[in-house]
């Protein structure tokens, strides 16, 4: 993090490290006092309330196109310009028609049937990373499971060769530093322009690889979507594979781990779970609302409009924060409590309308299984620190590293 940043032009410190290890009690402090409120600091309005980002997730006024940091310098710009150019064409980034068309032809991987027919291999590669670390009686959860667990998979679904999971995983931190850059800095800026770059070159192969020789896995029903309906050109396949494999795992990392700290930091949430290993599904969907992945998603204003009796501009930035969202009194009851049994849980942690999470049920299922696997197998679970250090993030929410010892 650049030293040259003034923390304090934040009036809530929201960037501050200690507020992003628990930002809980000052979203409750703002959602309190200004739940519309806006930061010069940060480049844009804060919306803390529940109904504020569920409306705004669905707002045909507020557009996804959305440059992904503001006040960027015009050389740096230029500097950047294969990155920003690879981002426009996310799906995450663009609005309809052409989110319409790429999402559409992106579905047909996404299906219920599909994702549930993976539920056998993922247990076996979840068995296989803990069987790996077993003998040894302490696991680092996110290195030794979290983080190879979706990424194999999602590499495995697009066609890549999961053995280069570290590549990955380097380029992955690349942009998930970059997304969670809050002001100017070159480093950062620099690392996730050439990651961006490797990763579209290392699918720009497969891709060539496919068209000659085409296999079970989604780029090559991409090239045959391609080639029928002449609806997606090679910039947009590529692009969108380097999302998925960004998307399709840093948040469901994140997801199991903070899921995991959860229930041993709330000993009898997890006896219950113990007991009752059925109760999984809530329990996940209660992680999700109850330490988002995803902190907070970003839209532009396309014109003036009035949310909760603040006027936004047009042109200007509104961040959707759904981790404040889902901890909101108005709508969950004891919204700082744990309750894997909570039986309404509308939560936003995957979104709402039309850019909803595209790998909610693959997240959802990769969690399940990770974390019901973990509490039977390794059930004397206890963490290994007094420190847990977090990234220092505002969007993605997720622990540097998560060592706990079992007997095995
Ligand atoms: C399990 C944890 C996950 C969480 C918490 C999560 C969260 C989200 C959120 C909040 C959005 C909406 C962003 C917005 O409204 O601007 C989103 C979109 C998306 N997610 Fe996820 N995600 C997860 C897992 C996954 C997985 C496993 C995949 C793919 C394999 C995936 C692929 C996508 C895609 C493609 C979109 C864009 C959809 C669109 O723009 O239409 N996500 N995700």
């Amino acid at each position: 993090m650049s030293s040259s940043i003034n923390l304090e032009e934040d009036k809530y410190n929201l960037i501050f490290p200690e507020v992003l290890a628990n930002p809980y009690p000052t979203y409750r402090r703002i959602l309190l006092e200004e739940p519309v409120y806006w930061s010069d600091f940060l480049g844009g309005w804060y919306l803390m309330r529940y109904q504020d980002v569920a409306a705004a997730m669905q707002d045909k006024r507020m557009s996804a196109k959305r440059p992904p940091i503001s006040k960027l310098p015009e050389l740096e710009q230029q500097n950047i310009f294969p990155l920003l150019e690879t981002l426009s064409k996310w799906m995450l980034f663009c609005d309809p028609p052409e989110h319409t068309r790429l999402r559409g032809l992106f579905n047909k991987a996404f299906t219920p049937s599909i994702i549930s027919s993976m539920a056998e291999k993922i247990q076996a590669l979840v068995d296989e990373l803990i069987d790996g670390v077993y003998e040894r009686g302490n696991i680092d959860i996110l290195h030794d499971l979290a983080y190879p667990m979706p990424a194999i998979v999602i590499a495995q679904m697009l066609g890549a060769n999961d053995e280069d999971r570290e590549q990955f995983k380097k380029w992955s931190s690349d942009l998930a530093r970059f997304f969670g850059m809050f002001r100017m800095n070159t480093e950062i800026l620099t690392s996730a322009k050439n990651s961006i770059l490797e990763m579209k070159e290392y699918f720009r192969i497969i891709l060539e690889e496919r068209r000659c020789q085409p296999q079970d896995d989604l780029i090559s029903n991409l090239i045959f979507a391609q080639e029928k309906e002449n609806s997606l050109d090679d910039e947009e396949i590529i692009s969108n594979c380097v999302f998925l494999t960004f998307a399709g795992h840093e948040t469901t990392t994140n997801l199991i781990a903070n899921g995991l700290l959860a229930l041993l930091e709330n000993p009898s949430q997890m006896q219950l779970l113990k007991d009752k290993p059925s109760l999984i599904t809530t329990a996940v969907e209660e992680f999700l609302r109850y330490d988002s992945p995803v902190q907070r998603q970003a839209r532009i204003a396309v014109t003036d409009l009035e949310i909760g009796g603040k006027k936004i501009s047009q042109g200007q930035r509104v961040f959707l924060v759904i981790g404040a969202a889902n901890r909101d009194p108005e709508q969950f009851l004891n919204p700082d409590k744990l309750d894997i049994t909570r039986p309404e849980n509308p939560h936003l942690a995957f979104g709402k309308g039309t850019h909803f999470c595209l790998g909610a049920s693959l997240g959802r299922l990769e969690a399940q299984i990770s974390i019901k696997t973990v509490i039977k197998r390794l059930g004397s679970l206890r963490l290994n620190t007094n420190q847990i250090e977090w990234h220092e993030n505002p969007s993605l929410r997720g622990m540097k590293s998560m060592p706990v010892a079992f007997n095995p």
